[in-house]
């Protein structure tokens, strides 16, 4: 069992802090945002993320798993410190490293005895060694620390699981004290055979880049399929379908929709451009990704005024507003841009998510927030459905209809069937599969 200091509460650091916690760990979980802990004080969680609440109850009541705002005296307490601070795209795309140094500053005011420093954090690659010089700058003795890269491959929506049961664990270092530390940690994971992938920090930091930028490239390159099979009238869910069979291929990541957002793929994407840039080299694949993405955002809207050709006075209902079902996150959803443009071209929006709406508040406090995808469907001249929350997968299609001002659907998610949909007399169109 180690002692374990979690820096940043958020998506990763909470459902991090808690995993370690439960797989044995004494996690104390540190972060700058007051309301947020002491929400996490009264067992409410700052995020939605399914089946995460049972095992920080869990956790606290078995004395494991603990909240605060004091750094210095969690530092002291914990061995091994996780950053798990936000890395956001910063100024042309690079990712901002500010969140990382300044609590890499702090630190270094606090360490009197070895500490292990893991960033959890998506991190450019040779961040590690970065931290390491600037720590020896500030005057930390060599032997009073060693750096780790420790990426976090968890999706949110089944952030539990994939902490819980991950496909691998990636831990980078040149130190073997740091190692033997890091397998104490995941001692549970061991156990359960799970592959651990021991390497040197920037290969682990490099590790997670190209893992997230793959995966983009799939979303993306199934899209570029659906956009051909519209024109050719193929339909792109059976072609994903078929080319998922093969073991090569696999399923996973080849399903045809409005673009990937959410927090990492947009921002890790842009960074990997940026960072083969500064090393004097190209993304080619990544960059045309990240375009491919873009483009489908906006072919959404493109779909709608197919339909609409002028939004003025217009209303919309939108269903989904998270980059994802399960979760509430909005940073980087295709809702964003689907918002955006229809309040640009003069429209007005009723937007319905089972989870998002709070945080879609922040973003746009103007547009209407009702209380049931009835009420986001009532009166409008046009339905987007766009995140597939399996509350909008079996709609009365014959009673929304009956409640529409016009039954246009835009089904960014391919959730219906559109023989089915175009029979009960909507106007309709999806990603990738022809309407004839
Ligand atoms: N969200 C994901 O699915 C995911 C998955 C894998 C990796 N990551 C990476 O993990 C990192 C964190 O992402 P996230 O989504 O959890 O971010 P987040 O924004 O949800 O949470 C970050 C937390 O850090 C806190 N914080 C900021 N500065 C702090 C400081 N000085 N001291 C203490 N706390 C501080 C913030 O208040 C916030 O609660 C990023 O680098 C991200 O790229 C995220």
């Amino acid at each position: 069992m180690e002692k374990i200091a979690m820096i940043g509460v958020g998506y990763v650091g909470l459902v991090s802090g808690t995993g370690l916690a439960d797989f044995g760990n004494e996690v104390i979980c540190i972060d700058i945002d007051e309301e947020k802990i002491k929400k996490l004080e009264n067992n409410i969680l700052p995020i939605y993320e399914p089946g995460l609440l049972d095992i920080v109850k869990r956790n606290v009541e078995k004395g494991r798993l603990t909240f605060t705002t004091d750094l210095d005296k969690s530092i002291k307490e914990s061995d091994v410190i996780f950053l798990a601070v936000p890395t956001p795209s910063g100024k042309n795309g690079e990712v901002d490293l500010s969140y990382v140094f300044n609590v890499i500053d702090k630190l270094a005011k606090i360490i009197v005895s070895y500490k292990v420093i893991v960033t959890k954090s998506t991190v450019e690659v040779g961040t590690g060694d970065k931290i390491h010089e600037r720590l020896i700058a500030k005057g930390v003795s060599e032997n009073m620390f060693d750096v780790v890269s420790n990426p976090e491959f968890l999706r949110e929506g089944s952030a539990v699981r994939d902490f819980m049961h991950p496909d691998r664990v990636v831990i980078g270092t040149d130190s073997q004290k740091a190692i033997d530390f890091m397998k104490e940690i995941y001692r549970s994971l061991y156990l359960l055979e799970t592959p651990v992938v021991v390497t040197d920090i920037r290969t682990a930091e490099m590790i997670k880049y190209a893992s997230n930028a793959f995966l983009a490239t799939k979303i993306s390159f199934i899209n570029e399929v659906a956009n051909i099979c519209e024109r050719v009238g193929a339909n792109v869910q059976v072609v994903a379908k078929a080319m998922g069979l093969d073991g090569r291929i696999s399923s996973k990541f080849l399903h045809a929709g409005p673009g990937f957002g959410g927090s990492c793929f947009p921002k890790d994407t842009l960074a990997l451009t940026k960072m083969a840039e500064k090393a004097g080299t190209k993304a080619t694949i990544v960059e045309a990704v990240i375009d491919v993405n873009e483009k489908q955002k906006m072919r959404i809207v493109e779909k709608l005024l197919k339909f609409l050709p002028d939004l003025k006075g217009k209303t919309i209902g939108l269903l989904g507003l998270a980059f994802k079902p399960n979760t509430d996150d909005v940073r980087d959803a295709p809702a964003l841009t689907v918002i955006k443009e229809i309040l640009v071209k003069g429209g007005q929006i009723k937007a319905y998510d089972p989870e998002a709406m709070n945080e879609m508040r922040k973003h746009y406090p103007e547009i209407s927030y009702v209380a049931s995808s009835k009420d986001a469907i009532k009166d409008v001249d046009a339905l987007i459905i766009l995140t597939e929350w399996n509350e909008f997968r079996n709609m009365n299609l014959d009673y929304i209809k009956s409640i529409m001002k016009n039954p246009i659907m835009i089904d960014s998610r391919n959730i219906y069937d559109p023989q089915i949909v175009i029979r009960e007399g909507f106007q309709y169109d999806c990603i990738g599969r022809s309407i004839r």
